[in-house]
């Protein structure tokens, strides 16, 4: 899709179709047809008059978020349409550039479809989308700003949906090798640096948490390690991720609902992959590691059981209570190896870690957790400038005590069954250097990442979350 920016009025502008956001059917140039057809500008309710090649789409206020989902709905609908080209033209709104912003990514994240799978896809006719840099009251924008934040937005949302493609892609078409594999693609395509850790050399390195948690299946586990590293960074950050390609459950198996949809579970691996490309892609003055342990969990005779005693890679011995919860185990020797291989001036990871987390905030909302107060506030700002949602779920020493072990340094799953998001999250901090505990903040996407009925902008499957908020606050690191 080409998204450009014309500097002639709209009526000017050559397009087969004009779209036009409107928060209310006042002054509208249609107003009377409008009215008469019952149009009242409610969110994302459109009104195509065919007489006229224009399509309205109603917001419900001027926030830059309601703009993007009606973004979505308007490519939504004239996807379906035999259209080529359509242009766009703002009103004369408070923060333009900001809706500017969200209208481009809306239309990029609402055209994004999945259709690997389907032996008939659904081509779009659509191949144009032309801004007007001035507004209907014929005011002009900057259009060199304007075109700073098309190429922002456009890297934003394309790294959203490929994060999303990832996610959606199944267990057997996906498995870490091929995580490894499409990593190593990205690192040539975006000039990044690369490793791979095979199993060999993930027993060098001692990460036998991890090793176990992948030992039943029939794919090998793989470390990918991918570095940004511009001349003179600002800061250095490590992003780890949970890459389980997979996740039955392992012997404490999954009920077979539970067990759908499970492919979900690389989503945390996916997103940081999303992030390296948007960040390389955007150039930040900043290094950036993006570390993910790419596993299967599976049942069979070589499984990891409950009651087995692991070792982390720093030597900690970890309880097995449930086989479940994996991604803590795996999760463990990443934030082991990340703190041991960068001097990292923040540490993030992201993992769709617990089913507690979507009960606790819901579907929709990131659970954001860590010792900094100012991590988290400054990362709730980014995720309000880019339309993700999260929450902050608070530590206490009461929950952290529920993780004791009779027969190890710790239990792989709290002894009460309230709480989890939290507890899962204190399992980490163990693993977390002392020198580091302000550094680091734990992203619980399990609500948010993959979509089972369909939301805003997001279609059904993998949504993306965590990309955009991340790039947002590592664009503002001074
Ligand atoms: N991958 C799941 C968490 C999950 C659940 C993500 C639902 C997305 C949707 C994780 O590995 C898991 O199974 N966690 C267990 C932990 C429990 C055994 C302590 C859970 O949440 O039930
Ligand atoms: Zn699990
Ligand atoms: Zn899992």
């Amino acid at each position: 899709m080409k998204i450009s920016i014309d500097e002639k009025h709209l009526y000017d502008i050559n397009a087969d179709v004009t779209v036009v956001f409107t928060l209310d059917t006042n002054e509208l140039l249609h107003e009377g047809v409008l009215k008469e057809l019952g149009f009242k500008a409610t969110q994302d309710e459109t009104c195509y008059i065919s007489e006229f090649k224009t399509l309205y789409v109603g917001v419900e206020a001027n926030e830059h978020d309601l703009f993007r989902c009606a973004a979505a709905t308007a490519i939504k609908t004239l996807s379906k349409f035999n259209y080529a080209s359509f242009k766009v033209a703002q009103g004369d709104v408070d923060n333009k550039e900001g809706i500017f912003n969200a209208l481009v990514e809306g239309f990029i994240l609402g055209s994004y479809k999945f259709e690997t799978y389907k032996s008939e896809k659904s081509p779009s006719n659509l191949k144009e989308i032309i801004f007007s840099s001035k507004t209907l009251e014929d005011k002009t924008s900057e259009i060199s700003i304007l075109e700073e934040i098309l190429v922002r937005a456009q890297i934003l949302a394309i790294a959203t949906n490929y994060t999303r493609e990832l996610v959606n892609a199944t267990p057997e078409d996906l498995f870490p090798l091929k995580l490894a594999n499409i990593a190593r693609d990205l690192a040539k395509e975006n000039n990044l640096e690369c490793k791979i850790l095979d199993e060999s050399e993930l027993k060098n390195e001692n990460m036998n948490a991890m090793l176990d948690v992948g030992r039943a299946s029939r794919h090998e586990s793989q470390l990918i390690h991918l570095i940004h590293k511009p001349k003179n960074p600002r800061a250095i950050v490590s992003l780890i991720g949970k890459g389980l390609t997979y996740d039955s459950g392992g012997l404490s198996l999954k009920p077979a609902a539970s067990m759908v949809s499970m492919k979900l579970d690389k989503s945390g691996g996916c997103a940081v992959l999303g992030i390296m490309k948007a960040i390389s892609e955007l150039n930040l003055p900043i290094e950036v590691h993006g570390i993910i342990g790419a596993v299967e969990n599976m049942i069979g005779g070589d499984a990891y059981k409950p009651d087995d005693v692991l070792t982390a890679k720093n030597g900690k011995t970890i309880e097995v209570r449930n086989t479940d919860a994996e991604g803590r185990l795996v999760l463990a020797d990443c934030l082991c190896y990340a703190q041991e291989k960068v001097q990292a001036d923040y540490i993030f990871d992201y993992a769709t870690l617990t089913g507690a987390c979507v009960v606790a905030l819901g579907h929709y909302t990131t659970g954001l957790m860590g010792h900094s107060t100012k991590l988290k506030h400054s990362m709730s700002r980014s995720a309000f400038n880019t339309g993700e949602l999260v929450g902050s779920l608070p530590f206490n020493r009461y929950l952290k005590k529920q993780l004791k072990s009779e027969v190890a340094d710790i239990s792989n799953i709290s002894n009460k069954p309230y709480g989890g998001a939290i507890t899962a999250a204190q399992f980490l901090d163990h693993f977390i250097e002392d020198e580091n505990k302000e550094k680091w903040m734990h992203f619980d996407i399990a609500g948010p990442a993959y979509v089972e009925s369909a939301w805003g902008y997001n279609p059904y499957g993998g949504s993306g979350a965590g990309v955009r908020m991340t790039v947002d606050w590592l664009s503002n690191i001074k």
